[in-house]
């Protein structure tokens, strides 16, 4: 009887160099399915030597239809805060977690729907591309999507507040309620409770960014 062959040892993983995170690019992932329905990729937004990276969960409705992050409801939201904060908005480096929108269609209506798991981690490799581009001194996070995309680990948005936190990269992590949920929060009080922690938080994020 001939020997049985023992199989071969396998393969060490093998570590992909992040792809080039433009547009065209995106427009040909097909890493997850969420392509097939979205009308196009979203690629970040900013500055090659931007020191500060905010990233959101993906692109809503508006986004999705110009091809640009946080140009619709939240996005206003967003801007409004950042100049609050003396942060001037060209100035930073925008992007999302995931790429592509992820909805239910109702009716006439796209009814935005919280990316996946497996969605976050075929997306990465843009988000390490754009990572490893613009090299900023502080990630700012947006909402428990992007904390979990950036940061690698599970934690909650509260938690991670509260702690010195930092990307696999070594690159400080600004934790932060995304700027939707002040839109979202119908109870003034907790509204206006809500946006002062968003703004005392990117207020944080710039000094870090500056720090010598
Ligand atoms: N919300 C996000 O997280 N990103 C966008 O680009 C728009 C809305």
């Amino acid at each position: 009887m001939a020997p049985r062959k023992t199989p071969p040892p396998a393969e060490p993983p093998s570590r992909e160099p992040a792809p080039e995170p433009s547009k065209e690019n995106l427009d040909h992932c097909r890493r997850c399915e969420l392509w097939e329905r979205a009308t196009q990729g979203v690629p970040g937004e900013g500055p090659a030597g931007a020191r500060l990276m905010l990233v959101g969960e993906q692109p809503g409705d508006e986004e999705d239809v110009q091809g640009r992050p946080f140009v619709g409801p939240a996005g206003r939201v967003l801007r409004e805060l950042l100049q609050e904060a003396g942060i001037a908005a060209e100035q930073v480096f925008v992007t999302n977690a995931v790429k592509h929108f992820f909805f239910e269609p109702r009716g006439k209506r796209r009814i935005h729907k919280t990316p996946m798991q497996r969605h976050i981690a075929a997306c990465h490799a843009w988000l390490e591309g754009e990572l490893m581009r613009i090299r900023p001194a502080v990630i700012v996070t947006l909402g428990a999507t992007a904390l979990a995309a950036v940061y690698g680990g599970k934690i909650a948005i509260a938690e991670a507040r509260t702690r010195k936190l930092a990307s696999p990269e070594g690159v400080p992590i600004v934790a932060t309620y995304h700027p939707s949920a002040i839109l979202r929060v119908p109870d003034h009080d907790a509204r206006v409770k809500l946006r002062a922690t968003l703004l005392g938080d990117l207020k944080r994020a710039t000094r870090l960014a500056n720090a010598p």
